[in-house]
């Protein structure tokens, strides 16, 4: 009896972001209305793709349109990296929403019209840059979220904060960037959000949203092992010791960890190598071998669990031969973590925003993302929009880093309705509301 009570009051709550959305009739309108604007943004940016670290362009063309807009705009944050803080009329909680605004070292091959014909220095190379992971559709929706919501103002009990972010990719050798930087330089201090959400395009059915709880994309590590030999000439192995050797067992037993010491059904797990290099001649048997590869996992646990049975392995496989082996791990992003509750909230939200198109379940995808610097902080919500062109088989789309991906602009508005509701509706009936009721 008290039980049914408690469920018939806490229903308000826990059912009030479909709701709220449904009784927002001019809002689809509205955001209707901004998509040409999105689009156009979505192209100017495409053409001039800049690459992380470097987005001095894209960064002034959002501070200016969130300062038309009336928002309280910060510039300069890790680098080029653009907030803008919409405050409501009322008083209420602090919801954050990210777009990241790096393009990559990729030569576009897409022909469109507004294809990139930038070239630019990378790493000391000379390269075409390209928006070829749609960071540009992800800055165009953001901004397009951000005029949408400014026009609600009077009518907002709380805070929305706007985070544009550079080098989501990664910054350059030797530089600092991306989310983690914006971090640390405060992002989070003045006002303090108690959520966040973002989305990335994706292959898929084009205005679908595409979800998870818990991890929805890998932490990935680079690891780094010197094996320490002792050269000598190939003709006479056993006055040195031979590292190359030692490489090709190091390469096996590193590669069978995950397949033989790693508890598969927990979570995935993916080490793989991508750099080998020693030797300078056929018949000299190098000093050294340098091999560097990645780490992708979707449990801190294992994680560190895998690192160090790499370790161990590397240490001491090259022990029996008389030789070292030096490893290293560096971190470049952590689990992408989908708090369970806030995704359960979420979900009409996001309903509401794909409409027709539904919302679908995904797989984890162990690509990463610097988001889960911030869901480290507070709870967050990262989901998938598809953009594949209409009347596609997804195996033949181009995926993300290809020079011919693209993105489907009728998809969009699904974008822009998914940022704009799950703001309002924060704002209106935050999780934290529903928890109360119920203590
Ligand atoms: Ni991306």
């Amino acid at each position: 009896m008290r039980l049914s009570l408690l469920s018939l009051s806490i229903l308000p709550f826990l059912y009030a972001p479909l709701a709220i959305a449904e009784q927002r009739p001019e809002l689809a309108q509205n955001i209707q209305n901004v998509m040409p604007k999105v689009i156009d943004w979505r192209r100017d940016i495409h053409q001039h793709p800049e690459l992380s670290n470097r987005e001095f362009r894209t960064a002034a063309k959002v501070a200016a349109h969130l300062e038309q807009l009336g928002l309280e705009v910060r510039t300069g944050i890790a680098h080029t990296g653009v907030v803008g803080i919409l405050k409501g009329a009322k008083p209420g909680p602090v919801v954050a929403l990210r777009a990241d605004m790096d393009a990559l070292p990729v030569t576009e091959q897409t022909g469109l019209p507004f294809a990139s014909k930038v070239v630019s220095e990378f790493n000391g190379q000379q390269t075409g840059v390209m928006h070829a992971c749609g960071h540009d559709a992800h800055v165009a929706m953001l901004m397009g979220a951000a005029e949408v919501l400014s026009q609600q103002q009077a009518e907002l009990a709380g805070t929305i904060m706007f985070i544009f972010q550079p080098a989501e990719e990664g910054p350059p050798a030797g530089e600092e960037g991306g989310a983690k930087m914006m971090l640390a330089e405060g992002l989070f201090a003045n006002p303090t959000p108690t959520a966040i959400f973002g989305l990335h395009v994706w292959p898929g059915e084009p205005g679908q949203l595409l979800v998870k709880t818990e991890g929805i994309m890998a932490a990935a590590d680079s690891f780094q092992i010197t094996v320490k030999g002792k050269q000598v000439h190939g003709s006479s192995p056993w006055r040195g010791i031979d590292p190359i050797n030692v490489t090709g067992q190091l390469i096996n037993a590193i590669n069978l960890i995950p397949a033989r010491q790693i508890d598969v059904t927990l979570a995935p797990a993916v080490v793989s190598f991508g750099q080998v290099h020693g030797g300078i001649r056929w018949n000299i048997i190098p000093d050294d071998v340098k091999l560097e590869g990645t780490i992708r996992t979707f449990d801190s646990g294992m994680r560190e669990d895998l690192i160090a049975r790499m370790a161990h392995t590397s240490e001491h496989i090259a022990k029996a031969s008389g030789a070292e082996a030096h490893f290293h791990v560096h971190n470049f992003a952590a689990v992408t973590w989908n708090d369970p509750a806030l995704t359960d909230w979420a979900m009409p939200s996001l309903k509401w925003a794909a409409a027709a198109n539904g919302v679908a379940p995904i797989k984890p995808i162990t690509g990463a993302e610097d988001f889960s610097f911030y869901q480290q902080q507070i709870p967050g919500v990262f989901f998938f929009l598809g953009i594949s062109p209409d009347n596609t088989p997804l195996n033949e789309v181009p995926p993300n880093h290809s020079p011919m991906f693209d993105v489907n602009e009728d998809a969009l508005i699904t974008g822009v309705r998914a940022l704009t509701g799950l703001a309002l509706d924060y704002l209106a009936a935050p999780p934290q509301q529903a928890a109360q009721e119920v203590k």
